[in-house]
């Protein structure tokens, strides 16, 4: 049995879960999903990401503490995530004591390793606010090409990068006045120390080799020293031994990884943080979105491994969702929120549709309605259902519920299940949509045998009720496959079907044995087509 712990990127506590987040969680649920099902221990942790200036100053333009943001937003977010059927064994937040002592750990080891050191830069400074101003909260005119109302870090226009104080009028978004240069001291993070560390660790597959590739360039031009505390005014952690000075959020960010684990190990007898964090012999996996690769797979295992702890089995990048083939638009309403999506759709269709989009690798996936809608429908309701809705009627009228003791056709039910080794490797290797293909191409088999025996006519015919019985059986006993193989991706479902079958929770051993000789409950549709008109009310609520 393996050991296995994995996590999802933190959503950050001012804004709500959106469907592009649902991508991540949908895959890392999945595929913890996989490794239960087959007997594996798998926990899956998460929490959300509660610290920084966005969310300082958003908690100040709704005239509430930042703790009463985070609390209303953690409550939204595990609702949320819940509502599309993900479990987490535990979903922590980063503004937890736990983090606070690991943050306060991992700072004095890397202390006392010689790897933080104090330098004074020059920032851009608020006099109004009295705050130092992040890069993005300054905005002025290019200094190379002029285009007005850029941020201070980068050009949308010409794509130039420079300092915040080289626009030409700057102005501070947070107050509206002109910023002034003032120095400061900051500690930083000698993440160059690691260069040959992680550049051994990057090329010997614990990312994917399009992410190794995209790293190696930064190795070309150096890695620099990692900027880690903040000046106050700032919601975080105070760093230890230095008065005023915060940790930067992505300092303590993937240290709530930890965090959330821990607080689960002081829920369970039999979870120890060490076997977890203290040596490789167990897994562990990040699933993240191709925007914050730089942070997993640079600055996160360079401060694991100068604070003593194991570094990640690997790291899982996924690319960005887009909807209809664009980024998701607020104007055009498709920028759209878990809730909203909930409001009117079951979570299982979306949780069908990624699956059959999801691969291993880092290209963006898209949402596109009119193929979400079709897909959904003919797959899940047309074949899948289907092969249940046209053959319980004939046990439940028929044979008072009782199924057949035997298969009509062993060779095809031994077809069906050879593929659990193929189906199973497919998930572990996250190329998900083609499980999903595989799985889909034996649902249309198992509607050809109900096709080709037409129960509907044998059951007008006299004497042929074995047959009736017979074939219904073995159609549910294909459909029982086909759901272990889904019941990671459609979990409520699954669990519908295990109440028709009158059976317990289904698992991948339940594969070799049959079900047989056995009373079932009354069929009841497992699930609703998806209309249009529901797709278009989502839409239209999004619209802003
Ligand atoms: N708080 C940081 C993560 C800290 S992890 C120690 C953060 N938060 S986030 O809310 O912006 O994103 C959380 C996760 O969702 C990230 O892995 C991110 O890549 C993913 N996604 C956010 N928007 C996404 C899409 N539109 N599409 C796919 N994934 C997206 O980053
Ligand atoms: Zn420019």
């Amino acid at each position: 049995m393996r050991r296995i712990l994995v996590t999802s990127g933190l959503p950050y506590a001012n804004g709500s879960i959106h469907l592009g987040h649902l991508v991540e969680y949908i895959q890392t649920d999945i595929w913890a999903r996989v490794q239960r099902l087959t007997g594996n221990e798998c926990y899956y942790v998460c929490g959300d990401d509660a610290h920084g200036t966005p969310i300082m100053l958003s908690a100040e333009n709704q005239k509430i503490t930042p703790e009463e943001l985070i609390n209303k937003v953690y409550n939204e977010h595990k609702a949320d995530l819940l509502g599309f059927n993900i479990y987490f064994d535990n979903y922590h937040t980063t503004h937890s004591e736990e983090n606070r002592k690991l943050a306060n750990l991992i700072f004095k080891r890397l202390e006392e390793n010689g790897d933080i050191e104090a330098h004074t830069i020059l920032q851009a400074y608020d006099e109004k606010q009295q705050m130092f101003l992040p890069d993005r909260y300054v905005r002025g005119e290019c200094p190379n090409c002029g285009a007005k109302d850029q941020y201070g870090d980068s050009c949308e226009v010409c794509s130039s990068t420079y300092s915040p104080m080289d626009l030409k009028n700057p102005i501070s978004t947070v107050s509206g006045s002109k910023p002034i240069t003032k120095e400061s001291e900051h500690l930083f993070f000698r993440l160059d120390k690691y260069a040959k560390v992680l550049q051994k660790w990057l090329n010997s597959g614990h990312v994917q080799s399009e992410v190794a590739h995209k790293l190696n360039e930064w190795f070309e031009q150096g890695l620099k020293k990692w900027d880690i505390s903040r000046d106050e005014p700032y919601f975080g952690f105070e760093i230890p031994g230095h008065r005023g000075k915060y940790f930067y959020v992505w300092l303590d960010a993937p240290i709530g990884y930890m965090a959330a684990f821990e607080k689960l190990c002081t829920e369970k007898d039999n979870l120890n943080f060490d076997d977890f964090w203290g040596n490789s012999t167990t897994e562990l996996y990040h699933f993240v979105g191709k925007d914050i690769i730089y942070f997993h797979a640079l600055f996160w295992p360079a401060m694991l491994t100068s604070a003593g702890f194991r570094k990640p089995s690997a790291i899982f990048t996924h690319g960005f969702l887009t909807v209809d083939g664009q980024k998701m638009s607020k104007s055009r309403g498709t920028f759209i929120k878990a809730r909203t999506y909930l409001n009117h759709l079951d979570p299982e269709y979306l949780r069908y549709y990624f699956a059959a989009k999801l691969n291993s690798r880092v290209d963006d996936i898209d949402l596109n309605f009119a193929d979400f809608v079709q897909r959904v429908n003919s797959d899940l309701i047309g074949k899948v259902v289907n092969i249940a809705s046209r053959s319980a009627g004939f046990i439940n009228k028929k044979f008072d519920g009782i199924l057949a003791d035997k298969l009509d056709d062993n060779n095809l039910y031994k077809e069906f299940i050879e593929q659990a080794d193929v189906i199973l490797d497919l998930y572990e290797k996250r190329e998900f949509s083609h499980a999903v293909r595989n799985i889909m191409l034996l649902a249309d088999k198992a509607n050809q045998y109900v096709d080709n025996k037409k129960p509907w006519v044998l059951a007008k015919e006299e004497g042929k009720e074995q047959e009736v019985q017979d074939v219904a059986t073995m159609a549910l006993n294909l459909f029982r496959v086909l759901i272990i193989y889904l019941k990671p991706i459609l979990p409520a479902m699954s669990s519908k079907v295990e109440n028709f079958l009158n059976i317990e929770p289904l698992d991948w051993e339940d594969l070799t044995k049959p079900l047989l000789a056995h009373k079932i409950n009354k069929f009841k549709p497992l699930m609703q087509r998806i209309e249009q008109e529901q797709v278009d009310k989502i839409i239209d609520e999004s619209k802003m």
